[in-house]
């Protein structure tokens, strides 16, 4: 956890515009700036950046944050590394909990990401002069344009190329980022020779490793950078980067075996495609995938291998798939890859493809009863024992009991008989408890946009008379006292959002952000505005001890102390009007 202080001034030491214009160019509009939101595709800018809220908010599909929101959605990267990135630009140095391992990693990674970076633009010049390789991307159905999206490149051959970009080739740092090699001898050559180059980025646009092809045939067809302190391949995924507006637009993200399968694909206009490094796909990318789509579809070659690769990624997902979520399965044509599908038969023939993708839960049914002879008792035994550990592992309750009831079919056992043998509690599990949530409560609601509005009439609201119960009510509790008691820093929207994140508040208070940055209370009337609520709140305050006092009349008959009360406050209400109509 790094300390909320910390996060507060941050955000006040950054500037929102500054951080967005990093990655997109805005447009002065009155007070703020505005662009075409790169969350969704739109032709007229309707993305809005205000510098006195520290806030961004699309009027078009309602993405808004602070700027660590931004570079988390823009960039992919999760909080921490958001805010990492975000102090490193501003040299503040974030205090780090788990001290030395993620700090030791950055100290090691800073130089070698120079080193990445000047052989990726090497190797970008060389595929210029090199009539061969380019012949070989154009014949590959590629333009200049594609090769440059994708920063494709050429090692040249020879043993010691990269000696013309580091004079110090002896260097020490070349092997630890695995662009060269050092044989038994001691003697130092160049990975990567006569190959198409493929550098592999992270979320901030930083080359963490290589892929190379070899030209035509050759063995090994792919030679891929090792495992270095930049590049682990069990997290990273090729073309993310790239493929990030295109899999936002769609809310789904295809994944595919090779670097020329996303590359081809982005070739013909289906631009929401990545690819695992030559690795097993790991919980990890998965969850890397689920945070920016609903949707992933994992696509492998029709044959054996691509097969076994799918039955991976399934184990892979079933922890990391919630029940909002869709985890599917496409298989080519065995003849075929993602590739060479889309040159032959276009990309809408390809997304038809993807729309069939077989759901993980029919992949999976698939795969258990696989070599099993379920017309006996055997057989249909072997299917649950099978399915047992996988069932564990599967965390979306819903989903797990539609696999249960299509295990509990398939083996003649009971539903119930299939959840004890199976070790699964015998009733679907509650969500976790959440806090109380009763009826949606109008008046807190606006309160709440109050206060954010103006943190100053805080003071004047006494949290007693805000009642129980609803989750706005909670919220607007939590955010006096944020306020009063100066857990937020200042008074921009950002700071506000980023003081909740985390919390179960955080759903709320962003939503109140995005109404108040479409319609803010009038300077003028938010006074008497905020009276007139406050007023109101008193009012349904005051009914509802008097409807509990009438109750009890009833049931059980009121103390003579209660009865005075009971007047008391039917004179109240009779006293006070609210200054408005409701
Ligand atoms: P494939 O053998 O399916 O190759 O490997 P491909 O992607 O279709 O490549 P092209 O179309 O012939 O150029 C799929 C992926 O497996 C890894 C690479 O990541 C490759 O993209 N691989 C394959 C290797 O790492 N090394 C190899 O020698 C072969
Ligand atoms: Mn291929």
């Amino acid at each position: 956890m790094i300390p909320e202080s910390f996060i507060q001034e941050l955000l006040a030491r950054i500037d929102i515009v500054d951080v967005i214009e990093r990655y997109l160019p805005l447009k002065k509009a009155g007070a703020n700036y505005v662009a075409c939101c790169p969350f969704h595709s739109e032709k007229t800018p309707s993305f809005s950046v205000s510098p006195s809220k520290q806030f961004y908010h699309c009027f078009g599909c309602g993405a808004h944050g602070s700027a660590i929101g931004f570079v988390m959605e823009y960039s992919g990267l999760g909080f921490i590394e958001a805010v990492e990135d975000l102090a490193g630009q501003i040299g503040l140095q974030v205090p780090q909990q788990r001290p030395d391992e993620r700090r030791q990693k950055a100290i090691e990674a800073a130089p070698l990401t120079e080193f990445m970076a000047c052989a990726a633009k090497y190797y970008k010049e060389q595929l210029k002069t090199s009539p061969k390789a380019i012949d070989y991307l154009k014949g590959r159905g590629l333009t200049g344009e594609i090769a440059a999206r994708f920063g494709l490149g050429y090692a040249p051959e020879g043993w010691q190329s990269l000696a013309a970009v580091f004079p110090d080739y002896p260097n020490k740092a070349l092997v630890d980022c695995g662009l060269v090699i050092e044989g038994d001898s001691g003697k130092r050559y160049d990975r990567f020779r006569d190959r198409i180059m493929f550098p592999i980025l992270d979320a901030r646009g930083n080359v963490i490793g290589f892929g190379g092809r070899v030209i035509g045939q050759g063995e090994p067809k792919y030679l891929n950078s090792p495992e270095t302190p930049l590049f682990e391949k069990g997290r990273e995924l090729y073309g993310l980067l790239q493929a990030r507006v295109a899999i936002r637009d769609e809310d789904c993200v295809i994944v595919v075996e090779g670097y020329m399968d996303v590359v081809a694909l982005a070739q013909h206009g289906v631009g929401n495609a990545v690819a695992t490094l030559g690795t097993a796909t790991t919980p990890t990318h998965v969850h890397k995938l689920l945070r920016q789509a609903d949707r992933v579809i994992f696509c492998f070659d029709g044959d054996n291998a691509g097969r076994k690769a799918a039955a991976r990624a399934l184990e892979a997902s079933l922890e990391q798939v919630a029940d909002d979520k869709t985890v599917a399965f496409l298989f080519l044509p065995p003849e075929d890859d993602p590739d060479s599908y889309v040159r032959a038969h276009g990309a809408d023939a390809f997304r038809k493809l993807a729309r069939q993708a077989m759901p993980l839960t029919d992949f999976l049914m698939q795969e258990l009863k696989a070599g099993k002879d379920l017309a006996t008792a055997e057989g249909r035994s072997q299917l649950v024992h099978a399915a047992k550990p996988l069932l564990g592992r599967l965390q979306a309750p819903l989903l797990r009991l539609q696999l249960v009831k299509l295990l509990a079919q398939a083996s003649g056992f009971s539903q119930a008989e299939i959840e004890s043998l199976c070790g699964l509690p015998a009733v679907v599990r509650k969500a976790p408890a959440r806090s109380p949530r009763g009826a949606p409560s109008p008046i807190a609601r606006k309160l709440l946009r109050l206060i954010v509005q103006q943190p100053g009439l805080a003071a004047r609201l006494s949290s007693d008379l805000v009642p129980d119960g609803h989750a706005e009510t909670e919220a607007l509790d939590a955010l006096i006292t944020a306020v009063t008691e100066g857990g937020l820093a200042g008074e921009g929207f950002g700071m506000v959002l980023e003081h909740f994140r985390g919390t179960t508040h955080e759903g709320l208070i962003s939503e109140i952000l995005g109404e108040l940055v479409e319609q803010e209370f009038d300077e003028e009337s938010i006074e008497a505005v905020f009276a007139d609520t406050v007023e109101r709140l008193r009012q349904a305050d005051i009914r509802s001890e008097i409807d509990a006092l009438n109750a009890k009349n009833k049931s059980v008959g009121l103390a003579p102390e209660e009865v005075r009360r009971l007047q008391q406050l039917l004179t109240q209400k009779q006293a006070v009007k609210p200054a408005t109509p409701a």
